[in-house]
């Protein structure tokens, strides 16, 4: 008898798929990028993010509040600082009453609850764009990573939860926890960027801060010093075990989609919670695209972020979260 196995039967309608479902998506697993600018009353759509803006202190309060009621409980926050207070070694984002730092209590005032995790790294205090301190031409390492242990005491002492060193710096991890505990700030976790790809997925987000590398002589036109080569597979289990050996409680793959085969990696071969950064380029392309009307748009948001899930991430920072728990109703 032909066929004895029929794997159609397993999906002949929507109930028996939901039981045989293997991943499942809920408000928990999200991290939820957000912009902050100063001002007042600003929510300010980002040009090349449709429906994601910038807030200032005010209108973030609300923000914050909804995301809450929608069950999200977890922030990843980024600053855009004004021009004249960026310099080469990021010296405002020392500034304990900085716009971070002010951020991070907002946040705490208005919803205690609410995880917040910070971004370290010192690209948007740059005036070169760049995640790190230049010299002769160059992104110096050891110095960045001082500046960079600096900040995350700093956004520790503003109430921070989990600070995310974005920078890929060598040795950061472990210059960052070794200062969170002599400070005292055991409970203060890290999240470290371990596979983080120089990517032309990051445009958007380098609008939203206004933090491109700079187009100057004798300046780094990108981040491939730092951030990694797209053709590495076996690095990136190298940067990730470091991380981990040096404090790393959250490890992240970054960009998304087109890394899903690392997420998987970093998976199977750690046991500490994996985070998948869908970023910026990602979620323009779906955009532009269903604007254009050649995709379904919410479907192609609950597929991306499902695929996340199937390879393996615990987390996912995303700036569709708002729309994904909406429409899982
Ligand atoms: C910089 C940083 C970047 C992103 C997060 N942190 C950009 C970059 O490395 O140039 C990108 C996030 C996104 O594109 O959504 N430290």
């Amino acid at each position: 008898m032909y066929p004895l196995r029929r794997n159609r039967r397993l999906r002949a309608n929507a109930t028996i798929r939901s039981l045989v479902r293997e991943n499942n998506i809920t408000p928990n697993d999200f991290l939820v990028p957000l912009f902050v600018v100063e001002g007042k009353g600003i929510k300010d759509e980002i040009p090349s993010m449709p429906n994601y803006y910038r807030f200032s202190l005010d209108t973030l309060q609300a923000e914050v509040k909804l995301l809450w009621s929608l069950g999200l409980k977890a922030v990843l926050l980024f600053v855009k600082v004004e021009d004249k207070l960026k310099d080469n070694r990021g010296t405002e984002a020392l500034n304990p009453n900085g716009l971070m730092q002010r951020a991070i209590k907002t946040i705490k005032n208005t919803c205690p609850e609410m995880l917040v995790m910070t971004d370290v790294a010192l690209d948007p205090y740059s005036i070169y764009g760049h995640d790190g301190i230049l010299e002769n031409g160059k992104i110096v390492n050891d110095p960045t990573v001082d500046v960079l242990a600096q900040m995350s005491i700093s956004h520790a002492e503003a109430g921070a939860n989990f600070v995310a060193p974005s920078d890929m710096m060598d040795g950061r991890i472990l210059s960052i926890r070794e200062a969170l505990e002599d400070d005292g700030f055991i409970d203060t976790g890290i999240m470290s960027y371990s596979a983080k790809y120089a990517s032309s997925f990051y445009g958007p987000f380098r609008d939203a801060l206004d933090s491109a590398p700079a187009e100057q002589n004798n300046i780094p036109k990108d981040k491939k010093t730092y951030q990694m080569d797209y053709a590495n597979r076996f690095e990136a289990l190298r940067e990730t075990e470091m991380d981990i050996d040096e404090g790393a409680d959250i490890v992240m793959v970054k960009p998304g989609l087109p890394y899903l085969d690392i997420i998987r990696e970093v998976k199977n071969e750690f046991d500490v919670p994996v985070a998948a950064y869908q970023v910026s380029g990602e979620y323009a392309m779906i955009k532009a695209a269903s604007e254009k009307g050649w995709l379904d748009h919410d479907q192609a948001v609950l597929e991306t972020t499902m695929a996340f899930k199937r390879a393996g991430a615990d987390l996912i920072a995303s700036y569709f979260a708002k729309e994904v728990v909406k429409l899982l109703g």
